[in-house]
C-alpha cells in the first residue's frame, strides 16, 4: 500500500469515548421509572421443582414482582442458535418445572433498587425432586452422540486419502492423548439488558454481538411480530462468543417489563455467567501422526470427544484447521459428542481452533523431538499450497512467511536442540517452542448504507458489532482512505436494529463482512455524486451540487458462492448465514506463527513467559492499531488458557466452583512480558474485493502449544493436559 498521509492515519476512533468514559453500554441506560430485576437459581444440579415459596422475597420493601412461572401463551423457547433458533440453548427458564443445570434460573425477582431485588432474589426457596447427574466426559450416565451420523453434512467427518492404512507403513508414529478443560469467557462487562415497553413496542438495550437474533429471538419467544422490537447494542464490553446469541433472561426482563408497566433492568452476577450462559466445554483429543524419518508428515488421525448439554448438540468443528495445518494427504477426524448435564456450551474465542491446535502441534512437536528435527525447519518442509481436504487451492496462504519471519525476530537460530539444554546462571531453565494456528476465512451477507451530508459529515451504517476489537475502526479508516477524507468526519453505525439488518458478528468475520458491503457502497456513493471511480474526492461539494443537504446509497454483499437471496433472507430474520472456509474454486483460512520463551524457575518450578513473537497472515491488516491489540489479545488469551484457566465443576452438586474473577484465574499485568507482532499484510486475492480475512480468533490459536511445547523444550516434560501449572512441575 502507498504510504498514509499522516492526516488520514486512523487510531482507535472511539478510544478517547472509551477512556473518558462517554461510551454507553447496554445496560448503562437508566430510563425514567426504572426498575431492577435479579434471578433466583436452582440449587440442584438436575430434577424437578416441587414447590416454590416467595412469601419472604415478596415481604422485602421495594419487591414489585416475583414471578416463578410464565403465564400460559405468554413465553415460549427461542430455540438452539444451531438448531434454527436464536438463544444460546433451547431450554428456557421458567417454562416449566425441569431442572437440567445448576444454577437454571427459577425465578425472576423486580424491584425498585437492585439492592432490594438481590436481597428478595437469595429468599426465594424451593423444593426439588433430584435426579442422578452426569458431570463430565467419564461420568455414568452419559450420552455419547456420533456427530456425523446425527448432525447435518456441515458437520460430517473430515477425511483424505487412507489415514489408518497410511499410518500402518510410516517409518515413525507419534500419538497423544490431550485433556483440555472447561472454560468461561468472563467478558467485563456481565450479561444484561434493559427492557423498555413503548406501548406495543419493545427496545432493548443489551452489549450482544447478535441484536438482531435477540430481536427476532424475542419476537418468536413473545409472540409479537419482530417490527416491534428494536435492540440497540453500539457496545459490547466483551463477548467472546458468550454474547453470540439471544440469553434466557433477556425475555424474562421483557416480561417484567409488560406485567410491571414500567422499564427493567437486569443484570445477571459473576456467578450466574458462569452458569447460565455459554462456555467452552470440555474436550478429549487423540492425535496420531505418521511420517517419513525425514519429517514428511503422511497420515494424521484427530479424534475429538466433547462435551454437551443433555437438550442440545452443541457441534465441534476441531478437525476443520488440524486437516489443514499441513500437507498431509492421509487425514481422519473424527468427533464424538458427550451429553452431560450443564447449560448448553458454546463458542469461546478460537472454540475449536485452540483445542485442536493444542493437541496436535504437540504432537507435531513429539515428531520433531524423535526425529531429532528442528521444529521450525520440520514445518516449513510440511507447508503445502492445496486445501488436503478439498484439493483446492488455498485463497492465500503465507505460512511459510510467518515461520520464517517470527523465527528471525525471535533469534531462534540460537536455540539448542537437547531438551533441558538452555539454562540461566541461576539455574532457571529456558524453554522455547514454536506452533502453528489457522482460522477458518468466513464471511457474512452484509448491508452498508452510507449517508453523506452537504457539510462534509458522512454516516456509515453497517452490520457489525463493536466488542472492542475495532470494526468501528477499520470501517471509518476504509471510508477516510477511499475519499482522502479524516477519519474524525465519519461516524459508524453498528449493532442497531433501528438501522441496517444485523447478522451476528463471531467467527472472526466481521470485517470480512462489514468492509466488502461498505466498500461497494462506497462505489455507489461515487456513482450517486459524479465523482470519479477512486482518488480523494471533496464529498462536502458534491453533495452541495446535487441541491440535497443528504445523499443516502446503500450496497449489499454476499460471500462468494453463497446464494444472495437465501442468505439475505435469513441475515433478515435474524439467523446465522456465514460462509467458508470452503468457496468454489477455493479454501480460505488465516494462519499464524507463535514463538514463544518459558523460563521456570528452579525451586517451585513456576513457569514464566517472558517473550512471545507472533506473526500473522490475516489478509489485508484493515486498522493496524487495533489489528495488533488483537494479536496482543489472542496472546494473552493463549497464555491464560496455557497455565492458568480452568473452570472447576463441581462433581457432588453440578456448576463451577471457582465461578468468579477471584478464583477463576486468568493472566494479569505481571503475566505477560513482550509481545512483538507482525502481519504479513499482503490482500487475500479471492475472498473479497477489500483483501481481508480473519484476524481476532487465528491470534490465539497455537499459544497453548507454543508454551506447551517451550515447556518440554525447557524440561523433557510433555503435558497433555491444559492448564499446566506449577504443581505438574514440582517432582
Ligand atoms: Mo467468536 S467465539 O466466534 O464470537
Amino acid at each position: 500500500m502507498t504510504a498514509i498521509p499522516p492526516t488520514l492515519r486512523t487510531e482507535r476512533v472511539d478510544a478517547r469515548d472509551k477512556v473518558t468514559g462517554a461510551v454507553r453500554y447496554g445496560t448503562d441506560r437508566v430510563p425514567p421509572g426504572l426498575l431492577h430485576a435479579a434471578l433466583a437459581v436452582a440449587t440442584i444440579a438436575k430434577g424437578r421443582v416441587t414447590s416454590t415459596d416467595t412469601a419472604a422475597a415478596e415481604a422485602v420493601p421495594g419487591v414489585r414482582l416475583v414471578l416463578t412461572r410464565a403465564g400460559e401463551g405468554e413465553l415460549a423457547s427461542a430455540g438452539f442458535l444451531l438448531g434454527g433458533g436464536y438463544g444460546f440453548q433451547s431450554l428456557q427458564p421458567l417454562m416449566d418445572d425441569r431442572i437440567a443445570y445448576r444454577g437454571q434460573p427459577i425465578a425472576i425477582v423486580v424491584a425498585d433498587t437492585p439492592v432490594a431485588a438481590t436481597e428478595a432474589a437469595a429468599l426465594v426457596t424451593a423444593t426439588y425432586e433430584t435426579e442422578q447427574v452426569s458431570l463430565d466426559l467419564d461420568a455414568e450416565g452419559v450420552e455419547v452422540v456420533e456427530q456425523a451420523a446425527t448432525l447435518p453434512p456441515m458437520f460430517a467427518d473430515l477425511v483424505a486419502g487412507d489415514a489408518e492404512g497410511t499410518l500402518a507403513d510410516c517409518d515413525v508414529r507419534v500419538e497423544g492423548t490431550y485433556d483440555l478443560p472447561v472454560q468461561h469467557q468472563n467478558p467485563m462487562e456481565l450479561i444484561g439488558c434493559v427492557a423498555e415497553w413503548e406501548g406495543d413496542d419493545l427496545v432493548v438495550h443489551e452489549g450482544s454481538q447478535n441484536s438482531g437474533a435477540i430481536r427476532h429471538g424475542l419476537a418468536a419467544q413473545l409472540g409479537i411480530d419482530a417490527e416491534r422490537i428494536q435492540v440497540i447494542s453500539p457496545y459490547v464490553g466483551g463477548g467472546f462468543g458468550q454474547k453470540n446469541s439471544l440469553q434466557p433472561g433477556t425475555a424474562l426482563a421483557a416480561i417484567a417489563a409488560r406485567r410491571t408497566g414500567r422499564p427493567v433492568k437486569l443484570v445477571s452476577t459473576r456467578m450466574q455467567v458462569f452458569h447460565n450462559a455459554s462456555f467452552r466445554p470440555a474436550s478429549r483429543h487423540r492425535v496420531v501422526i505418521g511420517a517419513d524419518r525425514d519429517g514428511t508428515m503422511r497420515a494424521a488421525v484427530h479424534e475429538v470427544d466433547q462435551q454437551t448439554s443433555r437438550h442440545d448438540l452443541y457441534p465441534g468443528s476441531y478437525t476443520e484447521i488440524t486437516a489443514r495445518l499441513y500437507g498431509i494427504p492421509n487425514f481422519r477426524g473424527h468427533q464424538r459428542l458427550v451429553r452431560t448435564d450443564v447449560q448448553t456450551p458454546g463458542y469461546m474465542r478460537a472454540p475449536y481452533e485452540h483445542p485442536a491446535a493444542f493437541a496436535f502441534e504437540s504432537t507435531v512437536d513429539d515428531l520433531a523431538h524423535q526425529l531429532g528435527l528442528d521444529p521450525v525447519a520440520m514445518r516449513l518442509a510440511n507447508d503445502s499450497t492445496a486445501d488436503p481436504i478439498t484439493g483446492q487451492p488455498f485463497s492465500s496462504r503465507h505460512v511459510t512467511e510467518c515461520l520464517r519471519r517470527g523465527a528471525e525476530r525471535f533469534g531462534w537460530e540460537r536455540r539448542t536442540h537437547e531438551p533441558g539444554s538452555m539454562r540461566a546462571a541461576d539455574g532457571t531453565r529456558i524453554g522455547w517452542g514454536v506452533a502453528l494456528g489457522a482460522y477458518k476465512g468466513a464471511a457474512v451477507p452484509a448491508v452498508a448504507r452510507i449517508t453523506a451530508s452537504s457539510d462534509g459529515g458522512l454516516r456509515v451504517e453497517v452490520g457489525g458489532h463493536e466488542m472492542g476489537q475495532g470494526i468501528r475502526t477499520a470501517v471509518a479508516r476504509t471510508v477516510a482512505l477511499d475519499l482522502g477524507v479524516p477519519a474524525a468526519d465519519i461516524s459508524v453505525v453498528v449493532g442497531d436494529t433501528r438501522s441496517v439488518p444485523q447478522h451476528l458478528t463471531a467467527g472472526s468475520w466481521g470485517t470480512a463482512g462489514a468492509l466488502p458491503a461498505v466498500g461497494a457502497a462506497l462505489g455507489e456513493l461515487r456513482k450517486a455524486l459524479g465523482l470519479a471511480a477512486d482518488g480523494p474526492a471533496d464529498v462536502a461539494a458534491a453533495v452541495a451540487a446535487t441541491g440535497q443537504a443528504n445523499v443516502e446509497v446503500e450496497a449489499t454483499y454476499t460471500a462468494p458462492g453463497q446464494p444472495p437471496e437465501i442468505v439475505l433472507d435469513r441475515l433478515r430474520r435474524g439467523l446465522p448465514a456465514a460462509g467458508g472456509p470452503v468457496y468454489p474454486g477455493f479454501t480460505a483460512f488465516s494462519f499464524v506463527a507463535h514463538f514463544v520463551e518459558v523460563r521456570i524457575e528452579p525451586v517451585i518450578g513456576r513457569i514464566r513467559v517472558p517473550r512471545v513473537v507472533s506473526v500473522a497472515d490475516c489478509g489485508r491488516v484493515a486498522s493496524p492499531v487495533t489489528a495488533a491489540s488483537q494479536l496482543r489479545g489472542g496472546v494473552v488469551w493463549g497464555i491464560g488458557a496455557a497455565l492458568r484457566e480452568a473452570s472447576e465443576v463441581d462433581p457432588r452438586y453440578g456448576g463451577f466452583l471457582n465461578a468468579d474473577l477471584a478464583e477463576y484465574t486468568i493472566p494479569v499485568n505481571a503475566d505477560i512480558g513482550d509481545i512483538d507482532v507482525d502481519f504479513i499484510d499482503v490482500p487475500d486475492p479471492l475472498l473479497n474485493d477489500i483483501g481481508v480475512k480473519g484476524l481476532g480468533e487465528v491470534s490465539m490459536v497455537g499459544v497453548a502449544g507454543a508454551i506447551g511445547n517451550a515447556i518440554f523444550h525447557a524440561t523433557g516434560k510433555r503435558f497433555r493436559h491444559l492448564p499446566i501449572r506449577l504443581d505438574d512441575l514440582l517432582g
